[in-house]
């Protein structure tokens, strides 16, 4: 199946090449129940959206990266009572440890928003009174099944035989409860002619197509609030009821931002955002129920919900029953820090799509591209410009100006044009091509030859090629590796505040201020498969 790259819209064009106005860009990833400890899988929704985000700083964004963690599900409730815990201190104590994770994966969120926090309630209380305020609020009985692990109201034609929910293999409850409703269905046509005049919307293209269908075969009003219930946000308008739990995690969104409480700078500043990143699976909720709360509240809508597809294990979805749960952090011990497991998962699967992430593969990939590839040039070049040129950058001239040109030409705007669509396998598949053509270069150069003969002039050339190609890669990888980047750099012998970078500067060679190179060192050391993968 060939990508629809051209023709897809892109998220937001970028770099911003000097532009006086510092243009915004406000990415999120969906929040996480905090009743289970994320898995490789939640990481890569994660990892996805940190590149899209440390790409965006890079080419000169504003950018405000939101994270956070979805509370108040029944699923968290049971479990803290399970565990002898009051579910306020068990999300707390989660939280903290989803932070950590996330911080072990070099994760560079401005925020981390919890649906528990006051700020949060305040405008979860705010916007569902507003929504209420200007009739889209009535009150209903709902009658049908109920899956506590998708937190979802569940269609009896959608249950397997057994009356079990299909996403979580679960039997669903029958619930029949007076609450209240959210008029959905008047929506249907604002919701669908902003779908059909923002391409960029829904993406890729494929979800925008089944949120079009749903929509034909006609929105339903959806509930909201449940009764009985203590852990949740207060229905502002009724006693006794909570808050649905998805319509109380939507709107960390814009509680991050401080809506309902002092519409501070940051609301302002940043809403609508630029791009959601969510899973394939909650596209209902961000493409259709989402936008029509803002739009009853009339509240700017989002600019665009990314929709990632999944990684699977062993071909199947990652699962507790099949015991083929992947630990993030125990994979990117496995590969010498989560840099490198942020490549060999963001290279070896396109964003939007499904792909199976096994270590033998990833094995095989690492040692190829990160040791050999890319780690071989950086050491293969540094050492010859230690033992040929004392550690001296040689000079940039119209010699090394044309032979870069012919390895590098074009790259960075094809890895920008890439990482707008967030094709990250893509980009790094044009960028790498030049670590190739760098590799094939010293074969063909054949520098050790070029050091016996009399003229400098070639073998100065060829080093300052080869440095130049590692320079733009210390900038290209940052939003894959951020730490190996910085190192990198190091090595190099340049700057390595990586905050202070521009993508620019990967395309612009030849900085005459560029000295002396750093001491060689490993990036990449070879890993082997371990026996039980063999
Ligand atoms: N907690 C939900 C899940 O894991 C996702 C919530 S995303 C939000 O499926 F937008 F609703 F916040």
């Amino acid at each position: 199946m060939s990508r629809p790259s051209a023709n897809q819209p892109t998220i937001c064009e970028s770099p911003v090449k000097g532009s006086a106005e510092l243009k915004t860009f406000y990415v999120t990833t969906a929040i996480d129940y905090v009743n289970a400890r994320p898995h490789l899988g939640t990481a890569y929704e994660k990892i996805g959206a940190d590149c899209l985000a440390r790409y965006k700083r890079l080419a000169g964004f504003d950018t405000y990266f939101l994270m956070g963690t979805d509370e108040h599900s029944t699923n968290v409730e049971k479990e803290a009572r399970r565990l002898g815990k009051t579910p306020e201190d068990y999300s707390a104590e989660m939280a903290v440890e989803f932070e950590k994770v996330w911080e072990k994966l070099h994760i560079s969120y401005d925020q981390f928003i919890r649906t528990d926090l006051p700020i949060h309630k305040t405008s979860v209380t705010q916007l569902f009174q507003i929504i209420h305020d200007n009739g889209y609020i009535y009150q209903g009985t709902y009658k049908g099944f109920y899956c506590a692990s998708c937190e979802e109201f569940v269609q009896d034609k959608d249950l397997t035989e057994g009356g079990l929910c299909p996403r979580h293999q679960e039997k669903a409850e029958w619930l029949e409860e007076k609450n209240y409703f959210f008029a959905l269905s008047k929506f249907s046509d604002a919701l669908k002619e902003y779908i059909e005049q923002n391409p960029e919307f829904i993406q890729p293209e494929i979800r925008r197509n089944e949120i079009l269908q749903v929509i034909a075969h006609g929105l339903e009003d959806v509930s909201v609030s449940r009764v009985g219930k203590t852990w949740g946000v207060p229905l502002p308008i009724a006693e006794g009821h909570v808050v649905y739990v998805w319509f109380d995690a939507l709107i960390n969104y814009i509680s991050a931002l401080g809506y309902g409480d002092k519409e501070d700078d940051k609301f302002k500043r940043y809403w609508p955002a630029d791009c959601h990143v969510i899973g394939k699976d909650i596209t209902r909720f961000h493409c259709l129920i989402w936008p029509a709360m803002l739009m009853a509240a009339d509240v700017p809508v989002p600019k665009s919900v990314f929709a990632h597809g999944f990684v699977y294990s062993k071909g199947t979805k990652m699962s507790k029953t099949l015991g083929n749960i992947l630990d993030p952090i125990e994979m990117s011990e496995f590969f010498g820090g989560a840099d490198s497991l942020r490549y060999l998962l963001l290279r070896e699967i396109a964003f939007d799509r499904d792909g199976d992430f096994t270590i033998e593969q990833a094995v095989t990939r690492y040692n190829a591209e990160l040791a050999n590839e890319l780690g071989n040039l950086f050491s293969r070049t540094l050492s010859m410009v230690r033992r040929y040129r004392k550690g001296d950058v040689p000079g940039w001239n119209s010699a090394a100006e044309q032979d870069f040109e012919r390895l590098a030409g074009g790259v960075v705007d094809d890895y920008c044009s890439h990482m707008d669509r967030l094709e990250f396998d893509e980009a790094l598949a044009a960028f790498w091509k030049t670590v190739q053509a760098a590799n094939r270069y010293v074969e063909e150069k054949k520098p050790w030859e070029l050091a016996k003969a009399e003229d400098p002039e070639p073998l100065d050339v060829t080093l300052r090629v080869l440095l130049e190609v590692l320079r733009m890669s210390s900038v290209l990888c940052i939003p894959f590796m951020p730490v190996k980047s910085a190192e990198m750099r190091i090595q190099l012998g340049l700057p390595s505040d990586i905050s202070a970078l521009e993508i620019s500067e990967a395309a612009r060679p030849g900085d005459p201020g560029w000295r002396e190179v750093g001491t060689p060192s490993p990036l990449f050391p070879k890993i082997e498969l371990p026996e039980s993968e063999q």
